[in-house]
């Protein structure tokens, strides 16, 4: 037997997931009892050059992809729309999906995971996090505790900005640019210095934790770019750090969230974090505070997260006894 897997998107992430699936596939085989093979890769411009063998079917068609009958789809596209419209598609015809796009779960997560019930799987550790295993962590080991507080830094762009800024002097311009010559923040790097890829992250950990989230329009929403380096200098002569921080309360059964850059004591637990990491910090009533940190973007940190919950779905559901 074989898995049938289709790709959408063949940047950063989809090339990171099609690097794994070609190097790893003996493990893969060993791990899930059956052979895995790409049946199809849908992209928007079929006529770009592709590192990719002759063989992989590529279109600029979605109902060409599900004409290939895969089993599992990955998704690695940009923006709410079409991957939403294409998700619900494949899930209507037990398609299982694993995605990275955390701007559409972060929307359309619940709706999804409704529609999915309980034949086919949705994995979405990549949205959050990347190769930090905070959503696994949540789902599958955290859960009689009651988790009443988290804090996290959820972009690593602004992390790397942050950290430049307070330790080698940086002003906020000079930082952002180094970031975007490393690969860490977009050509338009809006959603990461203003806050919004930290704040639907954080979404779908409500949701994840809560089953809710908390109204988006009433939660105080702050990016980085507007801090200065007086602001920078001000913090390190108290022995503290900027940190963009976004936090999850539980107060009487209201979720109190925020996400904005924080001032902090060498004492918090998210002081230290620096560079382009993420770090979770989760509050639970009996295990108290736990801490994840690792990589927050990344080819093959982020794919890594994607192969890691297809294999947990075709272990815990073999594929042909889905049709
Ligand atoms: N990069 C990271 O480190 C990271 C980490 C966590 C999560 N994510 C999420 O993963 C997703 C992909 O990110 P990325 O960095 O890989 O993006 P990317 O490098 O910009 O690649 C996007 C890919 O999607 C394809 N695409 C875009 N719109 C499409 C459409 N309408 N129909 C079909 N294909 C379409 C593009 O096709 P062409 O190649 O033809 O242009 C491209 O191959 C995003 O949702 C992102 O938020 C990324």
């Amino acid at each position: 037997m074989t898995i049938r897997v289709a790709l959408l998107g063949f940047g950063t992430v989809g090339q990171g997931v099609y690097e794994i699936l070609q190097n790893k596939q003996k493990q893969l085989t060993d791990l899930i009892g059956e052979d895995v093979e790409i049946c199809g890769l849908l992209v928007q411009n079929k006529l770009k050059e592709r590192a990719i063998s002759d063989y992989v079917f590529i279109t600029d068609n979605f109902e060409d992809i599900i004409n290939q009958n895969p089993d599992v789809i990955f998704e690695a596209i940009n923006g709410e729309e079409p991957s939403h419209s294409y998700l619900k598609e494949a899930l209507d015809k037990n398609i299982h999906v694993v995605t990275a796009n955390k701007v559409m779960f972060a929307t359309y997560g619940q709706e999804l995971l409704e529609k999915a019930g309980k034949y086919t799987s949705i994995g979405y550790e990549a949205t959050t996090a990347s190769g930090t295993p905070v959503i696994g962590t949540l789902m599958n080991l955290l859960q009689v505790n009651q988790i009443t507080k988290v804090e996290a830094i959820l972009n690593g762009t602004s992390n790397y900005i942050l950290t430049a800024m307070q330790e080698d002097g940086k002003p906020f311009s000079e930082a952002l640019q180094e970031a975007q010559d490393k690969g860490y923040a977009e050509a338009d790097p809006t959603n990461d210095i203003e806050g919004y890829d930290a704040f639907y992250k954080l979404m779908i950990v409500s949701q994840l934790l809560y089953n809710r989230q908390p109204l988006w329009s009433e939660v105080p929403l702050q990016g980085i770019s507007h801090i200065s380096e007086k602001d920078i200098t001000k913090a390190k002569q108290q022995g503290e750090k900027f940190r963009h921080v976004a936090t999850l309360e539980l107060v009487n059964d209201s979720i109190q969230a925020n996400v904005q850059p924080i001032s902090l004591p060498s004492s918090h637990g998210l002081y230290a974090i620096d560079g382009v990491d993420n770090a979770i910090d989760v509050t639970g009533d009996l295990v108290g505070s736990v801490t994840l940190r690792g990589p927050g973007a990344g080819k093959l940190s982020t794919a890594s997260a994607m192969v890691e919950d297809f294999v947990r779905i075709f272990q815990a559901s073999p594929v042909k006894q889905l049709s």
